[in-house]
C-alpha cells in the first residue's frame, strides 16, 4: 500500500486526453515558443502584444533596458479597461456574463459585460466629479462583491492608481497604507459576512482615517438592509454611480504609466507598495489566463483568491476579463456552513477552471472525501494552485478527489512583484507533483548560489530571473532604493527571496522563502512586521518571530518575547500581546504560540538569528553560529 502511494507521488502525470482538444497550445508548442521568447524577445512579445491587445496608438519599441530600469511597449497608448470591457462589447459579447457572484446565504448576482461596462463608466465619472484625476491614488477596502470590481476598473478607466487593501487588515494597517499612498479617496462597503457573522468594514475605515486630515472622501457601498446616515465627507457608492452618465472615454495611458500599487510584506517592518504599469501587466495576465488556465469561450472560471491580494488583481479581475471570460466570485468562508460548500458551488455553476491555494486543499483533505464525493465535479478541466509550495500528498489528493484523475493541475509560481505567472507547466505538458514546473515564455529562471553561479540539477539554491519580463514591478512606491535591491542582491538578476531546485528536465521545485518572510496560509507576512507589532505592547522589551511547519497553513507563527524588567509572564499577557498584533496588523498575523524567554540569539552586531531560534525550536542542527554573540 505504502509503495503504491510512493509510486503515485513520484509519477509523472501526462495530461488527460479529454483535455488536449480544448487547449490553445498543443503538445510541442511550448518548446518552440519558449525558445523564440528567449532568443528573440522583442519579436516574440511585439507580436503577442499586437495580436492580443488593443492599442490606441501602437508602441514604437518593444523594450528598453537600462539596468535596473526597464520599459516595455515604449510609446504605446492603451487602457486596460478598453481591453477588459469595450473590445468585448464591440465583438458581440455585450450580453455575455462577466461575473457571477454568490455568498454564504446563497444569494446570487450576475453582471454582463455590457452592464459592467456601463457601471464602470458611471463610477469613473463619479470619481471624476469628486476631483479624482490621472495619477491620483485611491484606496479600496471592500469585500468580495461586484462593486469592488467596478471600483478597481473605474480607477483604471481614468488613470487613477488603485491601492487595494485586503479587508482583513486592521485599522492601523489600513491607515499606514492610506497615508503611504497619500490617497484622498477611500472606497469601502458597510460590511462583509463570514461564517454567518457580519464584519463591519466601514468601522475599520472610520478608525483608520480618524486622525488623518479630514479632506479624505469616503465612498461607501451600502448593502441590503443598511440605512446609513452619511457624514459630510462621505458619499454613497450607488447614488454616486447612478447620478452619472454611462459613457466615459478611457484615459489613453502610456504603456508605462502606473496602473496600481499593492502593498506586500518584505524583510523590513514597513510594507512596500509594489508598483505595476499598464501595458505589460495587461499582457502577462491576459496571456497566462489564456495559455496556463486555458479559459475557453464557454468556460466558467473560479479563482478563490480575494481581490485584496495580487492573485485577485491578476486572476479575478484583469487577466480573465481581458480574455472575455465568465468569472465566479464568492464572498464568505470556504467551509461554511459546511465543508461541502465549495464543491457544491463547483457542481452548481459547472465550474471548468478552478484556482486555489495549497492551504485550502489541505484543509479540505482534513475534512475528508465524504464532502467532495457527493458532488458532481465532472465540469472541471484545469485545477490551479498558488501561494506556497504544494506538498505532493496534497497535490495527489487534489488530483484524485477534485480532479477525479481527469484534470490537469497547474502549479503556478509567481509573486506580487511579478504581476503574473512566472513558472508553471502548461496544461499540454506532463505534470510532476510538488514541482511548479517550467518557466513561462520570456522567463529565464535559474537556481544559483550567492554569487549568481548556476547550480547543478537537484541542488537547492536561490531562484533568480535573468531579465525583466513584461509584468515585472516597475518600482516600489516612494522607495526606488528598495526597488533596486530586487535587481542587485544576486548579480544583476531579479531575486525576490525564494529557494528552489531544478531537476534534469528543467522542472523547478520551490522550497519556500530564503529570507525572513513567512507564508501563513499562502499570505506573505514579514517577521519584522509582527515583531514590531509585539514590541509596541507596553510590557514587551524585545521579540523574535519564526515560522514553524504547519499541517494545514504551511507555516504557523511562533513568537519569542522578552518582557520588560519586573513584568511577570502570564497567560493573560500572552492574550494581550496577541490582541496587540491583531490591532496593529490584523488577525492573519497573530502568532499561534508565544514563549517568554530571557534572551534571544543575536549576532555580535545585534541582529536576531531567527535561523538559530528556528532550528532549536524544531530540534534541527543549528549550523554555523560563529557570529553569535553568546
Ligand atoms: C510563494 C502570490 C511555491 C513564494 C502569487 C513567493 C509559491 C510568494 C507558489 C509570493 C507556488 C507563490 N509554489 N511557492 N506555486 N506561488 N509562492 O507575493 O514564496 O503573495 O515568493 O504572491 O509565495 O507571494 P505573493
Amino acid at each position: 500500500m505504502e509503495n503504491e502511494i510512493l509510486l503515485k507521488l513520484n509519477k509523472v502525470y501526462e495530461p488527460p486526453t479529454n483535455i488536449l482538444d480544448t487547449l490553445f497550445l498543443k503538445k510541442g508548442d511550448y518548446e518552440k515558443l519558449y525558445k523564440e521568447s528567449i532568443e528573440n524577445p522583442e519579436a516574440f512579445w511585439g507580436n503577442i502584444a499586437e495580436n492580443e491587445l488593443f492599442w490606441f496608438s501602437k508602441f514604437e519599441k518593444v523594450m528598453e533596458w537600462n539596468h535596473p530600469k526597464y520599459q516595455w511597449f515604449v510609446g504605446g497608448k492603451m487602457n486596460i479597461t478598453y481591453n477588459c470591457l469595450d473590445r468585448h462589447i464591440k465583438n458581440g459579447k455585450r450580453n455575455k456574463v462577466a461575473y457571477i457572484y454568490t455568498n454564504e446565504d446563497n444569494q446570487e448576482a450576475k453582471i454582463t459585460y455590457g452592464e459592467l461596462f456601463e457601471s464602470v463608466c458611471r463610477f469613473a465619472n463619479g470619481l471624476k466629479s469628486l476631483g479624482v484625476k490621472k495619477g491620483d491614488t485611491v484606496t479600496i477596502n471592500m469585500p468580495m462583491m461586484i462593486e469592488q470590481i467596478i471600483a478597481v476598473l473605474a480607477c483604471a478607466r481614468i488613470g487613477a492608481i488603485h491601492s487595494v487593501v485586503f479587508g482583513g487588515f486592521s485599522p492601523q494597517a489600513l491607515k499606514i497604507r492610506i497615508q503611504d499612498a497619500n490617497s484622498k479617496v477611500v472606497i469601502t462597503s458597510s460590511w462583509t459576512k463570514r461564517r454567518g457573522k457580519k464584519i463591519f468594514l466601514k468601522s475599520i475605515v472610520d478608525e483608520a482615517v480618524e486622525d488623518i486630515p479630514k479632506d479624505i472622501k469616503i465612498i461607501v457601498a451600502q448593502r441590503e438592509g443598511d440605512f446609513y446616515e452619511y457624514l459630510e465627507n462621505e458619499i454613497d457608492f450607488h447614488k454616486l454611480m447612478e447620478s452619472q452618465s454611462p459613457v466615459c472615454e478611457p484615459e489613453w495611458m502610456d504603456s508605462e504609466d502606473p496602473l496600481f500599487i499593492l502593498y506586500t510584506s518584505g524583510t523590513t517592518g514597513k510594507p512596500k507598495g509594489v508598483l505595476h504599469s499598464c501595458a505589460g501587466y495587461n499582457l502577462q495576465t491576459h496571456i497566462t489566463s489564456k495559455y496556463i488556465f486555458n479559459i475557453n469561450e464557454d468556460d466558467i472560471f473560479w479563482c478563490t483568491a480575494d481581490i485584496g491580494w495580487i492573485t485577485g488583481h491578476s486572476y479575478v479581475v484583469y487577466g480573465p476579463l481581458s480574455l472575455g471570460a465568465t468569472i465566479l466570485i464568492v464572498e464568505g468562508a470556504p467551509d461554511y456552513p459546511d465543508p461541502g460548500r465549495w464543491w457544491k458551488i463547483v457542481d452548481k455553476y459547472r465550474v471548468n477552471v478552478f484556482y486555489t491555494s495549497p492551504t485550502a486543499i489541505r484543509m479540505f483533505m482534513k475534512h475528508g472525501v465524504s464532502w467532495t464525493q457527493k458532488f458532481d465535479l465532472s465540469s472541471l478541466k484545469i485545477l490551479g494552485t498558488v501561494g506556497e509550495p504544494i506538498n505532493p500528498e496534497a497535490w495527489l489528493w487534489y488530483y484524485e478527489n477534485i480532479g477525479r484523475n481527469r484534470c490537469v493541475i497547474v502549479d503556478t509560481w509567481w509573486q506580487t512583484e511579478t504581476g503574473g505567472h512566472m513558472i508553471s507547466t502548461l496544461p499540454s505538458l506532463p505534470q510532476k507533483p510538488g514541482k511548479a514546473g517550467l518557466p513561462f515564455f520570456g522567463v529565464k529562471a535559474e537556481v544559483v548560489n550567492k554569487k549568481g553561479e548556476i547550480l547543478p540539477p537537484n541542488t537547492v539554491g536561490f531562484l533568480i530571473i535573468e531579465k525583466p519580463w513584461v509584468s515585472a514591478l516597475r518600482n516600489c512606491w516612494g522607495d526606488e532604493e528598495r526597488f533596486k535591491q530586487y535587481w542587485s542582491e544576486i548579480g544583476n538578476f531579479y531575486f525576490a527571496g525564494d529557494l528552489a531546485a531544478k531537476d534534469e528536465d528543467g522542472y523547478i521545485m520551490i522550497l519556500g522563502r530564503a529570507d525572513d518572510v513567512l507564508s501563513v496560509s499562502g499570505h506573505r507576512i514579514g517577521t519584522a512586521e509582527v515583531e514590531s507589532a509585539i514590541v509596541s505592547h507596553k510590557s514587551v522589551a524585545e521579540a523574535a518571530v519564526i515560522g514553524k511547519p504547519h499541517e494545514i497553513k504551511g507555516e504557523s507563527i511562533k513568537a519569542f518575547v522578552i518582557l520588560k524588567k519586573d513584568i511577570e509572564p502570564s497567560e493573560d499577557l500572552k492574550r494581550e500581546i496577541k490582541f496587540q498584533v491583531r490591532k496593529e496588523l490584523g488577525s492573519l498575523a497573530v502568532p499561534d504560540e508565544i514563549e517568554f524567554v530571557e534572551t534571544l540569539y543575536k549576532t555580535r552586531s545585534g541582529k536576531i538569528m531567527r535561523r538559530v531560534l528556528k532550528a532549536r525550536e524544531l530540534g534541527q542542527p543549528i549550523g554555523d553560529i560563529s557570529t553569535l554573540e553568546d
